[in-house]
């Protein structure tokens, strides 16, 4: 059975926890394909709110199975703390959650480092959200990770453990001027990590290629979003993974002749959490984002989002390399007050027009929004359920979106309640012809 991918398309924080919780309802395993615990997903279910980090927001239907793929990095202690606050929360963890045994661990050294890193930039700093995630990826692109299955052989992880631990301490004492870490403190609390974790690590590349060949539907669950993917995002104002649809692939083990759906979250403005150029932010005088009413605060560390107007070149780059097929589009009732609607639909660089997203961050930060106005349709949207049911002013504005980025919107999202939702076609029935981007016209400028 072909699979489903979905990402988020511009910085994060789109709403995928939102859109994913929909979806798994067809779906029989949800899989975190990459990212760690920087992610914080958010599923409203009636008076129940749950953030999700690192567990696949699938576990909140019980009778999926949820699995935290290769690519992912795992911080033991955040792991036990989101299963011990969801058990507390009457979520069943029992045999519906497997982590692959290859999974890179996430120790305290790559916290500590992921801090002082940043401390040493001064202004420079990325914004990281501290859970040591660049550092683990680090370690395994530098060939010194240590992997889950390493945790549960004795002498295999004193001998990893040692020789991370001597050439952490160095970088830590010596360019840091910091307190080395103690080994055996180390040793002996992620050994006992590894125990616990034990039930859970097996190979789960094998469970889910046999789960395609019976017929299971499989839903990828993308975290952070496309532009802070390593390779595609506003570098080096990004992410240490690829948050891009490829990453399922690399993250799971299964082959991309199984994918056949690429979804992509879309915010119906933008928001950035740290720092890095954000073309369309919004001067302190016109926000049109109530933070607190519209949770534009970060749901892993707290901080304030920044936010702006729809960046139509943001999200068409975001739709050129991932292959959405489908966009959800999210959080449009947090505009049902606005009276005029900009969209960015080029930038003005040192004189020139330029027409698609730049990848050269320099540039980026240079470029000036080139708006186009729309009327806002200044009522309730969050009670409709049904496309047609919009007022016609919110209606063209989907459907602007839609020309502009060059994917069909099939979802739209107008509140962060399950039932919440417009759905216009139905993603996950049986489909038999491959899905790709660029359907509805709004082909690329040059
Ligand atoms: P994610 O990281 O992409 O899953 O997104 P977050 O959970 O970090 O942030 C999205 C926030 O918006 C959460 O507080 C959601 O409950 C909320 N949300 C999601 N969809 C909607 C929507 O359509 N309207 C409103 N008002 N809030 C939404
Ligand atoms: P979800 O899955 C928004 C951002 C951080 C920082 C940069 C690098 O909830 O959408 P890192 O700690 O990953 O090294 O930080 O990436 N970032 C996110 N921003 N949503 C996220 O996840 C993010 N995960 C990381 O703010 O700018
Ligand atoms: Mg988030």
């Amino acid at each position: 059975m072909p699979s489903t991918v979905l990402i988020g398309a511009q910085w994060g924080d789109e709403g995928k926890g939102k859109i994913i919780d929909l979806l798994t309802e067809s779906v029989d395993f949800v899989v975190r394909m990459q990212g760690g615990s920087n992610a914080g997903h958010t599923v409203r279910v009636g008076d129940d709110e749950f953030i999700l980090h690192l567990i696949p927001s699938g576990i909140l239907r019980g009778s999926k199975t949820c699995i935290i793929g290769n690519g992912v990095v795992v911080d033991p202690q955040s792991l036990f703390e989101e299963i011990d606050t969801l058990t507390s929360k009457g979520v069943r963890i029992d045999g519906n959650l497997l982590i692959n045994e290859t999974v890179h661990i996430i120790f305290p050294y790559h916290k500590l480092l992921d801090v002082l890193r940043e401390e040493l930039k001064g202004s420079s700093k990325i914004g990281t959200t501290g859970r040591g995630i660049s550092p683990t990826y680090m370690d395994k692109v530098g060939y010194m990770g240590i992997r889950a299955i390493d945790l549960l052989d004795e002498d295999v992880f004193r001998e990893k453990l040692r020789i991370n631990l001597h050439e952490k301490n160095l970088f830590l004492t010596r360019v840091y001027d910091h307190e080395p870490l103690d080994f055996d403190e180390i040793y002996s609390q992620y050994s006992a990590y590894g125990e616990r974790m034990r039930p859970y690590i097996c190979n789960t590349e094998i469970i889910l290629n046999r789960a395609l060949k019976e017929d299971k539907k499989i839903l990828f669950e993308g975290a952070q979003g496309t532009l802070l993917d390593v390779n595609f995002g506003s570098y080096p104002y990004v992410t240490a993974s690829s948050t891009t649809a490829g990453g399922a692939c690399t993250g799971s083990g299964t082959g991309p002749t199984w994918i056949d759906l690429v979804v992509g979250v879309v915010k119906a403005y933008t928001t950035r959490v740290g720092s890095g150029p954000l073309p369309t932010e919004f001067p302190p005088e016109a926000d049109f984002v109530d933070r607190k009413r519209d949770r534009e605060y970060g749901a892993t560390t707290g901080r304030s989002r920044r936010c702006g107007w729809f960046d139509a070149l943001v999200v068409r780059h975001a739709v050129r390399v991932n292959g959405i097929g489908a966009a959800a589009l999210t959080k449009l009732d947090v505009l049902d007050n606005t009276p005029k609607i900009n969209i960015c639909t080029s930038y003005q660089c040192d004189g020139q027009a330029i027409k698609e997203f730049p990848n050269s961050t320099a540039i980026l930060s240079r470029c000036q929004p080139v708006y186009e106005e729309m009327d806002g349709w200044m009522s309730d949207t969050s009670n409709v359920r049904r496309y047609e049911d919009l007022p016609e002013n919110a209606r063209k504005y989907v459907e602007r979106l839609s020309e502009l980025i060059g994917a069909p919107i099939e979802i739209v999202s107008v509140g962060s309640e399950r039932s919440q939702t417009i759905v216009r076609r139905d993603l996950l029935q049986k489909r038999n012809s491959p899905t790709r981007g660029n359907v509805a016209g709004g082909s690329f400028q040059q």
